[in-house]
């Protein structure tokens, strides 16, 4: 690459993805990789220099694959199953019961994890309302995750994880849900079809109105890489895709009420709901 990744091109890189994706980009933690990745791309598709690939980006990229590559290089996706199990117990033994006495019994109930990442989230809830939750004998429960990074919805689609990732599970649950497949373990096959997965950007009104709307969100680490306006932006989408009375759950170190003060705050199970 002829041209040097300057601050400047830093600065119009993290504008774009900011305006895009309400992430921010610190120049501390992120101006090596990006620098990195741009002279990576600018080789892989001869290109010579950032301003041709940043044109490239803005205008020329119709398909979004560039936006893609972009997005599966810069996001965070840390993840693992039974993380925070308090939620999954209220989820289980708690909102379903609740929502289930209020909703007509002919109405399927409706959970999305935003963002899924790698779907150990979802299978989580998969797992522990098999378990726990009667509910699941009598109502049709759909679970959908999604995603802005299109590698880890490809991964949670496969469903194949390291012994790091299902640590947390009880030993008894990962002997009767999962099968030893090398050095990973194969989520069950007949049961995994159970959570549809989507790469979707939470900032996309359009694809977010085609998910229709939910009974419950779970929203666990993604707001943390956002600033206050674009926290608020989604949290006002949340409250739109909740059916009435339905739940948002969020992660330790997100609140709410920090944000905007639309929802009930409910504690159930020691874990804090916001309710719309
Ligand atoms: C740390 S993971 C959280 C996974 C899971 N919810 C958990 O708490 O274990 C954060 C995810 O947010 C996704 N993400 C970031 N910005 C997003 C956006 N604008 N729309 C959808 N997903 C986004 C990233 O791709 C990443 O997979």
């Amino acid at each position: 690459m002829s041209e040097v990744f300057n601050n400047s091109n830093f600065e119009k890189i993290s504008e774009y993805v900011y305006r895009k994706t309400g992430i921010l980009l610190e120049d501390s933690k992120h101006f090596t990789k990006l620098n990195n990745y741009v002279k990576a791309r600018c080789e892989h598709l001869e290109l010579d220099g950032f301003r041709k690939y940043f044109f490239k980006l803005r205008f020329e990229d119709l398909e979004g694959i560039e936006f893609q590559e972009l997005m599966n290089a810069i996001t965070v996706n840390e993840t693992y199953f039974f993380r925070e199990e308090n939620q999954l117990d209220a989820l289980a033994n708690s909102l379903l019961q609740e929502l289930d006495y209020l909703r007509s019994s002919n109405e399927p109930i409706r959970i999305l994890s935003a963002p899924s990442s790698t779907g150990e989230e979802p299978y989580s809830m998969v797992i522990k309302i098999l378990e726990e939750a009667k509910i699941v004998e009598k109502r049709d429960i759909e679970i959908v995750g999604i995603d802005i990074d299109s590698t880890v919805i490809e991964k949670a689609k496969k469903a194949k994880y390291s012994d790091r990732s299902i640590h947390a599970i009880p030993p008894g649950l990962v002997a009767k849900y999962f099968k030893k497949d090398g050095m990973f373990n194969q989520f069950s096959e007949d049961i995994k079809g159970a959570v549809d997965f989507k790469v979707v950007n939470i900032f996309d009104k359009t694809d977010i109105r085609k998910l229709g709307k939910f009974d419950i969100i779970f929203s666990r680490n993604m707001l943390i890489y956002f600033d206050d306006a674009s926290r608020k932006e989604v949290a006002m989408t949340f409250y739109d895709m909740l059916k009435p009375n339905g739940y948002v759950l969020l992660g330790h170190a997100e609140y709410m009420s920090r944000i905007v003060s639309v929802f009930k705050v409910k504690k159930v199970n020691d874990t804090l709901v916001y309710q719309k």
